[in-house]
């Protein structure tokens, strides 16, 4: 047994109740880990006067991996950018160079009819989004200023160089690899040059990985094949942006923005684990959330991080056993608090 470091950032909203559940289930599995928690977003701002508090980032560099439940609170949404609880997410994904985002997506046997897809159609859904994490228009220079007429303008640069795209296309191959074989690149190469510089690189990428069937895709018709027909998606690379918005359309058709988990690599071993869903203030404090992506953040962070697949995969058999056996909070149709479902995944445990 190792003490290996595990931060954990519960943020606001609902992030702190959902991590809670995370940790319920990684201390049954009683793993060795260390725990140490730190102040993130709003929580952060409220105390500190910052949404990422130098002693938070200086933890995060310490730990061997982060356990993250989300940022994002209306009553700092007027603040100047620099200081917004977004600001925590963004700025710990560039800090620690986590400029890949995994985003697996797949319909727990049960879900069926919590989807917004017909159940035959739902059921054919076992994805991964490739999402880039520390370029596109999210970093890029943005603004507002006065154009020559006067009127306010506001822009927000995309781009990409290419050892940007070459790192997360490489992601995308390997991911491939570990799963069908094939590979799905969305752009919008028809309009946007950064996406035909994305496009040129992944074909070159794609030279070192002979094995693996590359396709590209433009993501207005990406979107629209998502709810179409998503059995035919196994891995899919994208930018930042466009990766934003599928994943959380992927959220939808698998039943609920509650069951996906996340993670946020670099070079090193040390991720981020976060579940997709946001803080989801109109919730918050009242037992309705889904902890189940949280819990499935844990279970992809023993895997990438701390080199424990067993465990995780048994997290993971744990909350489609709870799922299958009926728990559901309200996102799921069901009327489990938070604190029941993951009593229901420890039992399955
Ligand atoms: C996500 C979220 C974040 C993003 C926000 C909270 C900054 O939507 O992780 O998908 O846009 O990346
Ligand atoms: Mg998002």
């Amino acid at each position: 047994m190792t003490h290996r470091l595990v931060a954990v950032f519960g943020g606001d909203g609902i992030g702190p109740e959902v991590v809670a559940q995370a940790r319920r289930v990684l201390d049954a599995l009683d793993l060795g880990l260390t725990f140490e928690e730190g102040l993130v977003g709003g929580a952060a701002y409220g105390r500190t006067g910052h949404p990422l508090p130098p002693e938070t980032l200086a933890l995060a560099r310490r730990a061997d991996a982060v356990l993250f439940g989300a940022v994002g609170a209306p009553e700092y949404d007027a603040l100047e950018r620099a200081l917004r609880p977004e600001q925590a997410i963004l700025g710990l994904r560039k800090e620690l160079g986590l400029f890949a985002n995994i985003r697996p997506a797949r319909l727990f046997a049960g879900l069926e009819d919590a989807s917004a897809l017909r159940p035959e159609i739902a059921r054919t859904i076992d994805l991964v989004i490739v999402r880039e994490l520390t370029g596109d228009v999210y970093f890029g220079d943005k603004g507002r200023r006065r154009t020559k007429k006067g009127l306010r303008e506001g822009y927000d640069l995309m781009r990409y160089d290419e050892v940007e795209v070459a790192r997360i296309a490489r992601v995308g191959f390997e991911t491939a690899a570990s799963r069908s074989g094939r590979l799905l690149s969305v752009d919008k190469a028809n309009v946007l040059d950064t996406s035909q510089l994305w496009r040129d690189v992944v074909n070159e990428v794609a030279l070192d990985y002979p094995a693996i069937k590359l396709q590209h895709m433009y993501v207005d018709n990406a979107a629209m094949q998502l709810v179409r027909a998503p059995g035919q998606f196994d891995t899919i690379v994208t930018g930042n942006l466009f990766g934003d918005i599928l994943s959380d359309q992927a959220a939808m058709c698998v039943g609920s923005i509650g069951m996906l988990p996340s993670a946020a690599l670099g070079e090193t071993g040390v991720g981020l684990y976060e579940p997709i869903h946001g803080s989801a203030p109109d919730i918050a404090g009242q037992g309705k959330a889904n902890p189940c992506a949280a819990i499935l953040s844990a279970a992809m962070m023993l895997r990438h991080s701390l080199r424990l697949p067993e465990p995780a995969e048994r997290i993971e058999r744990a909350v489609g056993a709870a799922i299958a056996g009926g728990a559901r909070t309200p996102d799921l149709g069901g009327e489990c608090t938070t604190g029941a479902m993951g009593d229901a995944v420890l039992a399955a445990l």
